[in-house]
């Protein structure tokens, strides 16, 4: 696969300011091959995830997109061995506490998406009060998809949805797609518009199955803890390189259609 530039000044002077994806997603992939390659623990490749986010973060609003959704830990990911979801635990709590004067000065509202009850307490006593602190903020939405699971996701929407049905509040045929995205937490920042993975792999992994059905994909080798400024730019500047059709083909000048998705 092609490697980007790492000319981080040059590759932010070709994004398009007025296009940028206003949602972009990125699933955060190859920090244990990151260590590894470097003879270290896994959880090294970790804690140097963090400051990749950290990066990320600060770039993403500085850039001026409006949704920036990082996937941090999979539904799935509780099958690793415990002392790595420990570490990776321990990791997201650092990280909510360092970051907190960051994200709440530059008008950051953090939100999280997942099974989040499933979390310890010690991530939950600090992720909830900085959700509720920065509710009101709207410069970027930051949301952290915690025990996250696309498939699970939409599982949840129709359980919430059926009991709604057998309470008798809504006909089943009045579920229609807007009523249904409604139920899906991931989308309440909008559909996705650039996915982004790192490290090689060309899957979604069980990521936002929903809101990521028309996403521009950008795959790229660089493993998540080398992610920088640079790679960012490439990727907005490669969906700004796409033409995204929702299906259509190009109206014709006398059938006047809003291309929308
Ligand atoms: C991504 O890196 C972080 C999480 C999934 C939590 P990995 O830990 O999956 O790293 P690789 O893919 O094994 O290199
Ligand atoms: C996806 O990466 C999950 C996160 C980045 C949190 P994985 O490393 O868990 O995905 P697979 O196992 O390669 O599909
Ligand atoms: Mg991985």
């Amino acid at each position: 696969m092609e490697q980007p530039s790492r000319d981080s000044a040059t590759a932010v002077a070709t994004v398009d300011l007025q296009r940028l994806p206003q949602h972009v997603a990125i699933i955060m992939d190859g920090n244990g091959r990151w260590a590894q390659a470097q003879g270290h623990l896994r959880t090294l490749g970790h804690r140097e995830g963090s400051h990749a986010v950290r990066r990320i973060v600060r770039a993403s609003r500085r850039l001026g997109v409006k949704a920036l959704t990082l996937f941090a830990f999979s539904e799935q990911n509780w099958l690793r061995p415990g002392h790595e979801v420990a570490a990776l635990m321990e990791l997201l709590r650092e990280y909510l506490v360092t970051e907190r004067d960051e994200l709440v000065d530059n008008g950051i509202r953090l939100r999280a998406v997942g099974r989040v009850d499933r979390l310890p307490p010690s991530v939950r006593d600090v992720l909830e009060p900085l959700m509720r602190d920065t509710a009101h903020l709207d410069g970027m939405t930051l949301t952290l998809a915690l025990s996250y699971g696309g498939r699970e996701e939409i599982l949840d929407a129709t359980r919430r949805l059926a009991e709604r049905v057998l309470a008798g509040e809504l006909a089943a045929d009045a579920i229609d797609e807007a009523l249904f995205e409604a139920h899906v937490p991931s989308v309440d920042v909008g559909r996705v518009d650039l996915l982004v993975r790192t490290g090689g792999e060309q899957r979604i992994s069980n990521f936002l199955l929903w809101g990521a059905a028309y996403a521009e994909l950008h795959f790229t080798e660089r493993l998540w803890p080398d992610f920088d400024e640079s790679d960012l730019y490439e990727a907005v500047r490669a969906y700004q390189g796409r033409e995204r059709r929702f299906g259509r083909v190009e109206p014709r000048p006398y059938e006047p259609v809003e291309v929308r998705e």
